[in-house]
């Protein structure tokens, strides 16, 4: 049997970081506040030499190195983005471009903050069957141009970023080896449409619009909703939350995440956190922890990491990932 096995990550974030404090000054909020709801205490916001695109090629390009292969070692771009710098062509194509890639094909993939764990269930399937060898897996947002910045309930919540992994196909099952994506499982349900999403597009207004939320409903939809993919995710392989190294979910709040947590029986020693420092970058975000958090040793080779994503539509899902 073929795995899809990660091989190497990277991220990017823009230069400029931005603290509660600092917003404090531009909207009628506070340090304490936005800390005690969310936990976030500063973002990174791009500047305007900085796009979703830029991010994502550097994010790309460090995870290439950290794997120790080179443009033409990559078949398949899928980038994770509800932010491309335009509306065609794709992201990915672009940093298919900006990384010399000259082989195989690259496409955007849209769903939102899930975006990411259904680009890497997406390029499973290209892996496992035979199709492509090697696909970087991008998720990159620079949501910072979609939120209306006098919304003191949206625009604290979220940063600009991008990270990426290599997933290379290997003999798995059967070998001692058995590593990589063991198994992901996607959702989604459009009735939630109001919940969470942008009041603009090229089918609306016409112009790109910005960010809406429901936060009390999202928040209670993302703790209720998480918990099928992960028990379907532990179904599929037999294992539970006591077999888990890592819990690696999306970044949206602390509460929400340890709330999750909990719920699922995940000790909270195992969260991989780190909206503290990051925000709310959407499909950026589960990228960026797995990068944080094997570069600081945390994840190693053959622990078993669960990712795990809810945003707007609604789109949810999960991966496990023996590393
Ligand atoms: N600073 C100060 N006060 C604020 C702020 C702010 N930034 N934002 C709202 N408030 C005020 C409100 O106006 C309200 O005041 P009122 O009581 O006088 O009316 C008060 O704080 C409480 O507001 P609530 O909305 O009830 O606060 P809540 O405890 O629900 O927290 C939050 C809000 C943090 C947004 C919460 O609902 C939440 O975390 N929701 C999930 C949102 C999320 O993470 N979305 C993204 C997930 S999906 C994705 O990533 C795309």
């Amino acid at each position: 049997v073929i795995r899809s096995v990660v091989v190497g990550t990277g991220s990017a974030l823009p230069a400029r970081l931005v603290t509660n404090d600092e917003l404090a000054k531009t909207v009628d909020t506070s340090d304490e506040w936005i800390v005690q709801r969310t936990g976030i205490r500063q973002r990174h916001l791009a500047d305007a030499s900085e796009t979703t695109s830029t991010l994502g090629i550097k994010a790309a390009a460090a995870a290439l190195e950290d794997a120790g292969l080179g443009p033409d070692d990559i078949d398949l771009v899928i980038c994770a983005t509800s932010t491309p710098d335009h509306t065609f062509p794709s992201v990915a194509t672009q940093i298919q471009a900006g990384l010399g890639i000259r082989a195989g094909f690259a496409f955007d993939i849209q769903a939102v903050c899930a975006g990411f764990v259904y680009g890497v269930a997406t390029a499973d399937k290209f892996l496992t069957t035979g199709s492509v060898r090697r696909a970087l897996v991008v998720g990159a947002e620079t949501f910072s141009r979609i939120l209306d910045w006098k919304d003191r309930t949206t625009c604290v919540l979220f940063g600009d970023g991008a990270g990426a992994i290599v997933l290379e196909a290997q003999a798995g099952e059967g070998t001692s080896e058995d590593r990589g994506v063991l198994t992901s499982h996607l959702r989604s349900d459009g009735k939630h449409r109001d919940k969470l999403y942008v009041d603009g597009g090229p089918g609306s207004t016409g112009t790109t619009g910005h960010l809406r939320m429901e936060g009390k409903d999202v928040f209670r939809f993302a703790v209720g909703s998480v918990t099928d993919v992960i028990a379907d995710a532990f179904a599929a392989t037999g294992t539970s939350a006591d077999d888990l190294t890592w819990f690696v979910p999306h970044q949206a709040n602390r509460r929400i995440i340890e709330a999750s947590a909990d719920k699922l029986g995940i000790d909270r020693s195992k969260v991989v956190l780190t909206v503290d420092r990051h925000g709310n970058t959407s499909a950026a975000s589960i990228p960026l922890a797995l990068d944080t958090a094997r570069k600081d040793g945390r994840i190693k080779r053959r622990d078993l990491v669960m990712i795990e994503a809810i945003g707007g539509g609604f789109t949810w899902g999960a991966a496990l990932i023996r590393w």
